[in-house]
């Protein structure tokens, strides 16, 4: 489409040139020579003259049009009204146009800048509120320590007596719920630090056939205990370097999870290894009831559990995934799901490689050299 100020030239050129035009032919045509000289000049005259006019009339109301719609676009990109954005006009429909925006941008700026305000308290509130829940998950924290040692002394005779039956197994429970607590408190310290991205990453040298054994080495007696399957499937040596023990966290929680929803007897867990070019890929697959698509979204949300019926509810507080996600994110990778109901799951996750010191290598070939 034709810019406005081109259309009214356009249109101005082609009717004072009709104008001219008819002029000399009428007028030439039907007068006398002395008459159709003068009618020609004057003819020439109220051409040029209409040609001025419109070029005038053109941009005084193009040029304001044009500076209007650059402000209403530079506005738009930055929602500050300013005093450059004013036009001079003597077209009054313009001057309205212009008064209009003016108003309508003042009160858009306002409304933005409340609406930051707003936003910029609520963010502050969030991080007190996560200081403060914080600060008191730790206050829980440290009388857990000489709890749970009491109640441990208490478990072995040889140091506080031999305790009956009863209170044996009241001892028990007491140690079982504190260890319970004592991991919800830590996992809602996780979480926190996450949150407030305060959560350090200790990077070193990982051999990662090795951290797959002791994980194999740690669940099993939970595995024996449910008569399942519990197996590891990778046949290379790799090296990465990343975090050690949040790697691991990663994968206690999603052996656990697993170890959860496998049925007992015929239930099989596999972890494994895929090694790509720009990363190591993990899983840890099992048969047991699966996960439904519209689960799988929010799966790796805070406190988020399948459902809450006592068949399903395996009495975790629904951080695992969380923590798993913010810790596989925070090295820099990504955690998925795939799963059909009642058939299997898989929970991956990805870390990126680093360049490995080259000390790795010399434990692995130690390693091999004591296994053959
Ligand atoms: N392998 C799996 N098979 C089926 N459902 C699973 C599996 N892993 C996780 N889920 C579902 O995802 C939910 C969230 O898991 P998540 O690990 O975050 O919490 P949780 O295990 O309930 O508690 P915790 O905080 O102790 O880990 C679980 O409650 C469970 O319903
Ligand atoms: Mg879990």
């Amino acid at each position: 489409m034709l810019p406005i100020k081109h259309t009214l030239f356009i249109v101005s050129g082609v009717s004072s040139f009709i104008i001219f035009y008819m002029g000399v032919v009428n007028f030439l045509t039907s007068v006398d020579e002395g008459t159709g000289m003068i009618l020609l000049v004057f003819s020439v005259f109220v051409a040029t003259g209409t040609l001025l006019g419109t070029v005038h009339i053109s941009t005084s109301i193009t040029k304001p049009i044009q500076k209007l719609a650059k402000n209403m676009s530079e506005f738009s990109k930055t929602n500050k009204m300013s005093n450059k954005y004013q036009i001079k006009t003597n077209v009054k429909e313009i001057f309205e146009l212009n008064e209009n925006f003016e108003s309508m941008g003042g009160k858009v700026e306002k409304t933005i800048e409340v609406q930051n305000e707003y936003v910029q308290k609520l963010k502050d509130m969030d991080r007190k509120k996560v200081e403060f829940s914080s600060m008191v998950s730790h206050e829980l924290k440290t009388p857990l320590v000489p709890i749970l040692g009491y109640v441990q002394m208490l478990q072995k005779e040889e140091l506080l007596g031999k305790l009956n039956e009863g209170q044996k197994d009241a001892v028990d429970e007491i140690y079982t719920s504190t260890i319970k607590l004592e991991k919800l408190i830590g996992d809602i310290l996780t979480t926190q630090k996450l949150d407030l991205g305060k959560l350090i990453f200790n990077e070193e040298d990982i051999d990662v056939s090795e951290l797959l054994y002791g994980l194999i080495k740690e669940f099993d007696p939970i595995a024996t205990e449910k008569k399942i399957e519990l197996t590891a499937n990778f046949n290379e040596d790799i090296n990465i370097h990343s975090d050690k023990d949040r790697i691991n966290q990663v994968f206690s929680n999603l052996i656990k999870n697993a170890i959860d929803y496998v049925p007992p007897n015929t239930g099989c867990v596999e972890i494994g290894i895929k090694n790509e070019v720009k990363h190591v890929e993990f899983f840890v697959r099992d048969n047991g009831v699966g996960i439904s698509d519209n689960n799988k979204k929010e799966l790796f949300k805070k406190f988020y559990q399948v459902d809450t019926s006592s068949k399903r509810k395996k009495g975790g507080s629904g951080l695992g995934l969380a923590i798993c996600k913010g810790i596989v994110e925070g090295l820099g990778g990504e955690i998925w799901v795939e799963s059909e109901e009642n058939v299997q799951t898989t929970f991956f996750f990805n870390i990126p490689k680093k360049p490995v010191n080259s000390s790795i290598n010399n434990i692995t070939s130690r390693k091999q050299e004591i296994n053959i």
